[in-house]
């Protein structure tokens, strides 16, 4: 089985007890946590900053921290998230003025780069900076809220860009992210997806390890 990695998106746990929500979809399974970050200005939402993610690694969370930076102008944050634990920083190319500048940022603070692509956002900005990167992030729904409807058009743009990374013969994780369910997690990863962001699927779901567990089941059937 391909190397699939499961990422619960803290952006629907109960922020009131979040650091026991988030041992516990470890404990059920998870690979990693992804962590939404939401400024307001570039999507019409507002979620948490750094000191989130540094009271989890307080907490005790020693997992992969994967960051989803929906953040405009994007820069200044990063060596704050970097400080506060995160593994992977993402970050919208529209958060930018310089994309080769920001992917630099984040690999000087320690961190690893990826970029995010909205469902109608062009492929064509990875051509020039695709080797420096650790991971792409399809977006299958428009960013700035949990609980939205998976977009199809987005199993084409997985598999273009599986195209590209396999070209590029380097070892980058296509993450995809936004309305993952039991029921489109199989055709994400049939498409070359190997990464998998779901919020609503797994914390509104009533059991965290039996939701997890069904989704490797689908993944471990994918050829
Ligand atoms: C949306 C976020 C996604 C979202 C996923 O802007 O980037 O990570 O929280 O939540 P679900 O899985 O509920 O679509
Ligand atoms: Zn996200």
């Amino acid at each position: 089985m391909k190397n699939y990695k499961i990422a619960p998106s803290i952006l629907s746990a109960d922020f009131s007890r979040l650091g026991e929500d988030v041992e516990k979809v470890i404990d059920a399974g998870a690979d990693m946590i992804h962590f939404d970050v939401m400024d307001n200005h570039y999507v019409p939402n507002l979620t948490f900053g750094p000191m989130v993610c540094a009271s989890l690694r307080e907490y005790g969370i020693t997992s992969t921290i994967d960051v989803h930076l929906m953040v405009k102008p994007v820069d200044r944050i990063i060596p704050d998230f970097a400080k506060a634990g995160a593994n992977y920083i993402t970050f919208h190319p529209e958060g930018t003025e310089h994309l080769d500048r920001t992917i630099n940022l984040i690999k000087e603070n320690g961190c690893k780069p990826g970029v995010v692509l909205n469902p109608a956002t062009s492929i064509g900005c990875l051509e020039h900076c695709i080797n420096d990167l650790d991971m792409i992030l399809l977006m299958s729904v428009n960013p700035g809220f949990p609980g939205q409807k998976f977009i199809n058009g987005t199993l084409k743009k997985i598999s273009l860009v599986k195209d590209l990374i396999n070209k590029s013969g380097k070892d980058i994780r296509l993450e995809v992210d936004g309305g993952i369910n039991l029921e489109n997690i199989g055709k994400a990863a049939e498409a070359g997806a190997d990464t998998f962001v779901a919020g609503s699927a797994i914390f509104n779901s009533k059991s965290y390890s039996e939701t997890i567990t069904s989704m490797r089941e689908v993944l471990s059937k994918i050829k």
